[in-house]
């Protein structure tokens, strides 16, 4: 049997799971099996790996993408540049991170970007672990972006800031939403911006999928902007593991 599974806490609603027992029915995988792992504690984890020899891929989710990382005995370059993991590699008793929201979000980016000029200064709402594949791409691609949070600190804008300073506002054409506003079922919310200063030239990428018009891509399309959900890279980074756990 080869063994996969997913890694967090708590694990009620997985995507994972979903996508991955689909895919094995679908496409007749056999002998594969993708199960949950709740862990109360990280420092359950060595336990967990040592029970489940048949184990040859991990995927990792909330709160543990940073915490895993002192557990495994190598990093890709990239989870190393990023700092944080979502898909691990247990190989001969070797544990190997990987970051397979960058690969997620970067081919989906540029796939829908297209043949467009890329953006050449962009705001990414939101400072948390999925902030931090957004800001390696946008250094990959040569975008210069500002980190927006809800509190103030160095190199960081507050909403407060785009609001009063319009000028960050109007020229950076591409915003990245990393935040959890409007995910299902809080479909209503959305990130404070001053949304009547929208061009079509604006580029309003949101990392939720559920629902696939989220509130704030609303906004671009009533402003008639480029507007992108993250399902494509929900299943791009998936995919990504998918290659790396076969190679
Ligand atoms: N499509 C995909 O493949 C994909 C992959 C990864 C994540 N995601 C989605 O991306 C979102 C973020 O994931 P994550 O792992 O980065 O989560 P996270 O670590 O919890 O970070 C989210 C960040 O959003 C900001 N935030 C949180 N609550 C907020 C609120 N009420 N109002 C304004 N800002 C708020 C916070 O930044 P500040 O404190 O600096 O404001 C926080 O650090 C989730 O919805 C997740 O489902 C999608």
């Amino acid at each position: 049997m080869r063994k996969f599974g997913l890694i967090g806490f708590p694990l009620s609603h997985s995507f994972s799971q979903k996508y991955f027992t689909e895919k094995f029915e679908k496409e007749n995988i056999a002998d594969s099996s993708y199960d949950l792992y709740p862990l109360e504690s990280i420092e359950e984890f060595p336990a967990l790996i040592k029970a489940e020899s048949e184990l040859i891929g991990l995927n990792v989710t909330i709160p543990y993408k940073e915490q895993v990382i002192p557990y495994l005995d190598e990093l890709d370059e990239k989870a190393e540049a990023i700092g944080a993991v979502n898909t691990i590699t247990i190989r001969d008793g070797k544990l190997k991170g990987y970051n397979t929201d960058y690969d997620g979000f970067s081919n989906s980016l540029t796939q829908w970007i297209g043949a467009n000029p890329i953006p050449e200064k962009a705001l990414i709402l939101g400072t948390g672990g999925a902030s931090k594949a957004v800001k390696a791409t946008l250094e990959d691609l040569g975008v210069s972006y500002q980190f927006v949070s809800r509190s103030s600190g160095e190199g960081l804008l507050t909403y407060e800031d785009l609001s009063s300073t319009l000028q960050h506002f109007k020229t950076s054409t591409l915003i990245i939403n990393t935040t959890p506003l409007g995910t299902h079922p809080n479909t209503t919310e959305l990130p404070d911006l001053p949304y009547n200063q929208l061009t079509q030239g604006h580029y309003l990428f949101d990392l939720v999928y559920n629902p696939l018009i989220t509130a704030f891509m609303q906004k671009g399309i009533d402003a008639k902007c480029w507007v992108k959900n993250g399902l494509e890279m929900l299943h791009g980074q998936a995919e990504k593991a998918w290659r790396i756990w076969n190679s």
